[in-house]
């Protein structure tokens, strides 16, 4: 029975987004158009607030607070996922950049933390579901050594931050360093995941998003003057915006994108290109 003076859409399917911050909430927003949403965050009150706004923007959202890198919270979400009936789209947008923590939180939320989110709701998935989970351009254009490689294939292995750390070595466990390696490993995994996924009828991507005008990026930009320089030298000579990232999640988890699986999309502007070829 339809409750009066709600936006309540039952007869949507249910899109979950992890991350309640700039580009979480752009992609919600979007996706808020034609599926209900249940958003989830480690900041409870940010993921409240996220939902009340979409509500009151005639959506039908909920808030899940959620910390990614705790199985027991994953499953807590599985399980609310489960309650609503299942979900059509997965939108992965958390993630913490290279100054937003230390080496082992960034290698838990940015690794770990989005496989334990895509294996938990991968029983829920079903033909026409699909994944996207934002990776990163430091995804791009790097090969780790093998033995570091053979530890990033097992992120959810319990002491995936120390076996990390004894594969690349003392002194090389920055923050630095663990944003590209998760970002490369979420990349990989995204890629080895589409098997399992694709049994289901269902598909998982990543999608890499160069430099993003969002309050994180712009942190980002106080503290690294390498980011200045990449910056310098992206193509279309600007960031890129919070909807345009929202775009490329619509049309990836559309049907329109029903035989993109397994790969990864870089909305770079043009930058992987321009470093790939030492572009002035
Ligand atoms: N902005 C850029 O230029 C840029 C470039 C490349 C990739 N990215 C990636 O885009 C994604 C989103 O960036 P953003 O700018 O929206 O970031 P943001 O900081 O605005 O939002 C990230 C959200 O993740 C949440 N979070 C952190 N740890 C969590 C945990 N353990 N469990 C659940 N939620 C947790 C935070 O509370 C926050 O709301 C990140 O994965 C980032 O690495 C951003």
């Amino acid at each position: 029975m339809h409750k009066l003076g709600t936006s309540d859409r039952p007869d949507w399917s249910l899109a979950v987004v992890i991350g309640a911050g700039g580009m979480g909430m752009a992609a919600a927003r979007r996706l808020s158009q034609h599926h209900r949403i249940l958003i989830a965050d480690i900041d409870s009150a940010r993921a409240k607030s996220a939902a009340e706004t979409l509500r009151a923007e005639g959506g039908d959202a909920s808030a899940i607070a959620c910390d990614i890198t705790d199985p027991t919270s994953v499953q807590a979400l599985a399980r609310e996922t489960e309650r609503k009936g299942g979900f059509r789209v997965l939108a992965h947008v958390a993630g913490l950049g290279p100054s937003a923590g230390d080496y082992g939180t960034i290698v838990r939320v940015n690794l770990a933390g989005a496989a334990l989110v895509a294996e938990a709701l991968l029983p829920l998935a079903s033909t026409g579901t699909a994944a996207v989970l934002i990776a990163s351009l430091a995804a791009h254009g790097y090969v780790p050594p093998a033995e570091v490689d053979a530890v990033l294939r097992d992120p959810t292995h319990p002491d995936l931050v120390a076996r990390l750390s004894a594969a690349i070595g003392a002194g090389q466990a920055t923050p630095q360093k663990a944003y590209q390696l998760s970002k490369y490993a979420l990349r990989i995994y995204c890629q080895r995941a589409s098997r399992a996924w694709g049994e289901r009828g269902a598909r998982i991507v990543s999608l890499s998003p160069g430099i993003i005008a969002t309050p994180m990026g712009a942190r980002e930009f106080d503290q690294s003057p390498r980011k200045h320089q990449m910056y310098a030298q992206t193509p279309l000579q600007r960031e890129g915006t919070m909807l345009e990232i929202a775009d490329a999640i619509e049309f990836l988890t559309s049907d329109r994108a029903s035989f993109i699986s397994g790969t990864d999309l870089l909305v770079d502007g043009g930058l992987f290109a321009a470093l790939s070829h030492n572009a002035p």
